[in-house]
């Protein structure tokens, strides 16, 4: 029987609290369970998985603050339906003081996927949002990026994954989901999600609206020779689009240093990189999310300056490192003073030898073969590049001025010499 007119006599299951060791100290996690059942009472929709959010807020004194909003033990589920073929189904959980999310779920003959996730969280949540600026409902929208999934197949994902939409990260792990399910029986065929699969086979990165993740080039890293610790990164291709027209390019290799106990090097995956972001005329934004629990931000800005030539530069870079078994946020490094990478507005910036970004005392962002460019991209194309003074030759310059200047300096005691010995001839037939 399939879940034909669900009258949905939902049953939801009670939680099970778990206590986690998060960075600021112990909190709980719980885990929701929504199990619908449609009108012969057999499972229809099934879902067991566990979420929590980091929700950047303005607080009373203007600034911006990140908190973390996790599921309260009281979950309820009111509104969540089977769905059919031609109503989406839906699951939907109501938590806390005022907060919700919801996904909905298309099929077709043979997959079903998710269509839109949507969160809703009430700044009026004192001991979530104990300073906002403005009080009450927030709503964003994301589309989900997961690929569809066969019918009849449960969606199982042990790893921590990560949606990014409007200042909000949304981090779920331990999750098994299945919409649509025949026969009231959750299936036994699995779909895993790209976390799970420790041997990154090369997945084709999810669309988001807007946003393309352009082919990756390998640049073939040097044969291990040796007790080489970590590999340089592969190099991604980056793009993000405004309407159809693309408007942010980036060309980078990416590994992070994170020193906790002891120095951890990660490098990007570019296969699994999804690029999310910004363009704007004074500030652009490019977002990276590996698929596996690390988020990188840059952010451009334009100097304010009043020459006529303006600049852009690199102020911003933001690092999120997530625990990837239970969501809980190893490290969240943000530095908003930079200023480097600049160049001519209009030009892109180069810079192919390894740079080093320093995020705060125990992150690092190294980059390899960069070239961006994130303001004023006509056609698809990287406009011309300036290089940075490492890929130059000045280094090799530099030498060279010295030298230069070394022999101007040999010149102009010759030439004092001359004119002292002239000055002190004539001062000679002067008497
Ligand atoms: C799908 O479900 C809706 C609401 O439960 C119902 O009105 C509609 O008739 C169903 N459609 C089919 C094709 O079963
Ligand atoms: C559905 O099944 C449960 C037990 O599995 C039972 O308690 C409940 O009364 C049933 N509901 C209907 C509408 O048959
Ligand atoms: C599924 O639907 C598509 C069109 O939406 C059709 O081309 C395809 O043949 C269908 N597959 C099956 C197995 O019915
Ligand atoms: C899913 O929900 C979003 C947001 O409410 C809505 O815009 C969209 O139309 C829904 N999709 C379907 C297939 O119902
Ligand atoms: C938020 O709280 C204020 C006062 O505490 C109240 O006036 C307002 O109606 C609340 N808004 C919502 C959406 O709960
Ligand atoms: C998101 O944050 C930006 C500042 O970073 C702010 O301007 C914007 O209003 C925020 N959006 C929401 C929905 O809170
Ligand atoms: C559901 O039951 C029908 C009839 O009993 C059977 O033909 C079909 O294969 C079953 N589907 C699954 C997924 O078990
Ligand atoms: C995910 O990250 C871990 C730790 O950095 C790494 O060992 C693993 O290979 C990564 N998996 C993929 C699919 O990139
Ligand atoms: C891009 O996003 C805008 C709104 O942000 C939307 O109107 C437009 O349809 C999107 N374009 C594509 C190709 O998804
Ligand atoms: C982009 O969109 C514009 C109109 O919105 C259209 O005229 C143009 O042909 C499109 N370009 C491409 C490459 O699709
Ligand atoms: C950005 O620049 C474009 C073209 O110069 C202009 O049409 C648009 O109004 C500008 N947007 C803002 C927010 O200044
Ligand atoms: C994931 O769920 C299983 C049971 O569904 C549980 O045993 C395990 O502890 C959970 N893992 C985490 C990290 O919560």
């Amino acid at each position: 029987m399939g879940p034909r007119r669900s009258a949905a006599s939902a049953c939801g299951r009670l939680l099970l609290p778990l206590l986690l060791l998060g960075l600021s100290g112990f909190f709980q996690s719980y885990a929701v369970e929504v199990d619908i059942k449609d009108a012969s009472n057999a499972t229809c929709l099934y879902a067991d998985w566990m979420m929590r959010f980091l929700i950047k807020y303005e607080s009373d004194n203007g600034d911006y603050k990140t908190t973390t909003l996790n599921l309260s033990s009281s979950v309820t589920h009111n509104g969540s339906v089977c769905g059919n073929d031609t109503q989406a189904a839906l699951v939907a959980v109501q938590f806390g003081e005022g907060h919700s999310w919801s996904i909905n779920i298309t099929k077709n003959n043979e997959t079903y996927q998710g269509d839109f996730i949507t969160l809703t969280y009430n700044t009026n949540d004192t001991a979530v949002f104990p300073d906002a600026k403005r009080k009450g409902p927030v709503t964003v929208l994301v589309r989900d990026p997961s690929r569809p999934i066969q019918l009849n197949t449960v969606f199982v994902c042990h790893n921590s994954f990560v949606i990014e939409a409007e200042n909000t990260t949304q981090i779920f792990w331990n999750v098994t989901m299945q919409a649509f399910v025949q026969n009231g029986t959750v299936s036994k065929k699995e779909s895993r999600c790209p976390a799970d699969t420790p041997t990154s086979a090369p997945t084709v990165p999810p669309t988001i609206a807007n946003v393309t993740t352009a082919s990756t080039t390998t640049l073939s890293p040097a044969p291990t020779t040796g007790p080489k610790p970590v590999e340089n990164p592969d190099t991604g291709n980056y793009s993000l689009k405004s309407g159809n027209k693309t408007c942010f390019l980036a060309t980078v290799g990416l590994q992070l240093n994170v020193s906790q106990e002891k120095p951890l090097l990660i490098n990007i995956n570019p296969k699994t990189t999804v690029a999310d972001g910004a363009c704007g005329n004074t500030t652009a934004t490019l977002k990276l999310n590996d698929g596996n629990s690390t988020l990188i931000g840059f952010t451009f800005a334009v100097k304010n300056t009043s020459a006529s030539a303006q600049k852009f530069y690199l102020r911003e870079v933001n690092v999120t490192l997530l625990n990837r078994l239970n969501g809980s946020v190893i490290s969240s490094a943000d530095n908003s003073n930079l200023s480097k990478w600049d160049a001519f507005l209009g030009s892109s910036y180069m810079c192919q030898k390894e740079q080093t970004l320093q995020i705060n005392e125990n992150v690092q962002v190294h980059t390899f073969n960069l070239w961006i460019q994130p303001f004023l991209v006509e056609s698809n194309k990287f406009a011309t590049a300036e290089e940075c003074i490492a890929d130059s030759d000045l280094n090799f310059l530099i030498p060279i001025a010295v030298g230069v200047a070394l022999g101007f300096l040999i010149i102009l005691v010759f030439i004092s010499y001359i004119i002292g010995r002239r000055k002190s001839r004539t001062g000679y037939q002067s008497v």
